[in-house]
């Protein structure tokens, strides 16, 4: 079967990342999160005082860019890749309310998007990659066979992700996680730089009322039209 290139975009917590995992795993992809990557920076920066709630030493930072290591490192007994921020595992360490309150200003700088779209770039030289993020079909695999933007209402993304944080033990008011997610729609879908916008051949569903199997089934379905079309 011809190996494609899936870009899923959206807002934040509209639960890309979980369909995305269970097409990579079917189809035997590689699967990226891109958010995760953007995520890692937030928390470099954060762990090396580089940002705080007064200030946001960007220069300084961008001066350190070439210390942070990324890469995905698959895990056999979950099935897809965690990331890896300078040989540790952080997949857990950037889900964070505290990562989550910064990622969308680190995320709006140039270079440091640059850097992403670079190892990104690299990671889908072969294809076989289903990739999610925010301007996936729009700047970093442009060419993609199939894209998908993915949206549902705010409420119900707070609320995913609210649920999120509490089974992990996290202490959040949900005013504050609806809040996140309101500004971080916001700062992504007006920065400069490669903004959150649908790509004209994307397609656009909105999973507000969709289970995670009937969206997994619908992008199954596309995935399979794409590649016949193809063939
Ligand atoms: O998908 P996520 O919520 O984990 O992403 C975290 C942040 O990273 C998001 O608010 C915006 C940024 N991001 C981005 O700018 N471009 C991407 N391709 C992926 C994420």
């Amino acid at each position: 079967m011809r190996n494609i290139t899936i870009a899923i975009d959206g807002y934040s917590s509209t639960g890309k990342s979980t369909i995305a995992k269970m097409v990579a795993k079917a189809l035997g992809y590689i699967y990226v999160d891109s958010g995760a990557m953007y995520r890692a920076v937030t928390l470099y920066a954060i762990q090396n005082n580089f940002i705080d709630y007064s200030d946001f030493h960007v220069s300084d930072f961008l001066g350190e860019l070439d210390k942070i290591k990324l890469e995905f490192r698959f895990n056999p007994g979950l099935g897809y890749s965690e990331i890896f921020l300078n040989g540790e595992n952080v997949e857990r360490a950037i889900r964070t309310m505290e990562v989550s309150n910064f990622v969308s200003q680190v995320a709006v700088i140039p270079e440091i998007r640059r850097r992403m779209v670079q190892l990104q770039h690299k990671m889908g030289e072969n294809k076989a990659i289903v990739m999610d993020g925010r301007d996936i079909g729009t700047v970093v695999f442009p060419k993609a066979e199939l894209k998908i933007f993915m949206t549902a209402s705010p409420e119900i993304r707070a609320k995913r992700r609210f649920d999120e944080l509490l089974s992990r033990g996290e202490k959040v008011s949900f005013d504050e996680v609806f809040r996140n997610v309101q500004e971080r729609d916001h700062i992504d879908s007006n920065r400069e730089d490669s903004p959150l916008i649908k790509a004209n051949d994307a397609i656009e569903f909105d999973n507000s009322e969709l289970s995670i199997k009937e969206q997994y089934q619908k992008v199954m379905r596309l995935v399979r039209m794409t590649i016949e079309d193809l063939e």
